[in-house]
């Protein structure tokens, strides 16, 4: 049994999003729909030695012909030289406008693969199959690809959209509990933007979820894929509502970068959860979220083992962390761009936050 997700906007050809049980044994079928050319498998040495043998083996029992290419696993990969080397093997490969890459792994393979896909002979397909929660429930849909540079993260990047998502609920049981965590951050990100009666569910019931109940996790996963898949239908470009799934991530980018961008230190979605806590607290501050709403999320989150308290993760500068929100650039009459809440459930875009104020909110956060 699985559930399908389509996703269809304006601007991209539409396509399906499947979440279930046991999917990769029948990935061969699915891809074999989209190609009967040759597929490269995209993946990292981590994941490929996981599920490497089983994708190729459903491949090619769909009378496909493969390749396997690595990365070597984590951020690092994400990054011109890593691109070029993948982009040379395919054409090494001699692949055509035919064939098709399959992404098979977390969101550094999911970013990366997507780019080499967008760029390959001006743009082959692409299937995603993301391995991790926070690359099934974010990552994988949407359409966003890029690498880093050492000027920034995602800053050389394309809007590509997969042909297909699959994504297979079991191989999560292999995923470590700090990442596990990790992605459910993500996951509660998108009931506390829009959909309060599924953040109480992930909170209370379904909170089983984050140790690894694969049944609460699959219905996590397909809640947010249906939220985020709605946001994206609507505006692919971010030109407008996409925004609101940053809910989180401009605080949280900014410890990110100020605690040294040390996933062992901080988490991306640990940093994703203290960004929450902190928007509903400024929110608050502001008079516009009810002090209970702060009480519920943040509970929410600290329940699931997320920080949600700077003082948890490190020490920052609240000057710093300002200049880090704004992207480093000059703030345009002293305000900036914030997702903030007028309760669970109910995230807006704040074009005019006050960089002054925020940097006094931020010393009530402990920060110096
Ligand atoms: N991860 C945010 C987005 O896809 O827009």
């Amino acid at each position: 049994m699985s559930t399908t997700i389509s996703v269809s906007g304006a601007g991209f050809t539409s396509y399906e999003v499947e979440v279930g049980r046991g999917l990769l044994t029948g990935l061969g079928a699915q891809v074999s729909t989209l190609t009967k050319g040759r597929v490269v498998v995209i993946s990292d040495e981590t994941v490929a030695a996981l599920h490497g043998p089983a994708v190729l083996a459903s491949l090619e029992g769909a009378g496909l012909r493969t390749r396997i290419l690595t990365v070597p696993p984590g951020e690092a990969s994400k990054s011109f030289t890593e691109l070029e080397r993948v982009i040379d093997r395919l054409l090494a490969y001699e692949l055509d406008r035919k064939d098709l890459i399959v992404a098979l792994g977390g969101g550094v393979v999911g970013d990366l693969a997507g780019l080499a896909a967008a760029l390959y002979m001006r743009g082959i397909d692409f299937v995603q199959v993301p391995t991790t929660l926070l690359a099934q429930v974010d990552s994988s849909v949407g359409g966003k690809t890029a690498i880093d540079t050492p000027r920034g993260k995602n800053l050389v990047g394309a809007f590509h959209q997969p042909r297909r998502v699959i994504a297979d609920i079991d191989v999560l049981a292999t995923l470590p509990p700090r990442q596990l965590r990790s992605g459910w951050a993500e996951v509660l990100k998108h009931g506390l933007i829009c959909d309060a009666a599924f953040f109480d569910w992930l909170a209370g019931e379904g909170a089983v979820g984050v140790n690894g109940d694969l049944v609460a996790l699959e219905r996590a996963v397909i809640r947010s894929v249906e939220i985020k898949s709605a946001i994206v239908e609507e505006d692919e470009r971010e030109t407008g509502r996409r925004a609101l799934l940053n809910l989180g991530h401009t605080f949280g980018h900014a410890l990110e970068v100020e605690l040294g961008f040390d996933e062992l230190v901080l988490t991306h979605g640990e940093a994703v959860a203290l960004g929450c806590a902190m928007a509903f607290r400024y929110s608050a501050t502001l008079g516009l979220c009810p002090d209970a709403d702060v009480k519920r999320a943040v509970s929410g989150l600290a329940a699931a083992g997320l920080p949600t308290r700077l003082a948890e993760v490190g020490e920052a500068g609240a000057g710093a962390l300002v200049r880090r929100m704004t992207g480093d650039k000059k703030v345009e009459d002293g305000h900036l761009t914030l997702i903030l809440v007028r309760g669970i459930g109910q995230a807006f875009v704040e074009r005019t936050v006050d960089a002054v104020r925020l940097a006094g909110f931020l010393r009530t956060e402990g920060a110096r």
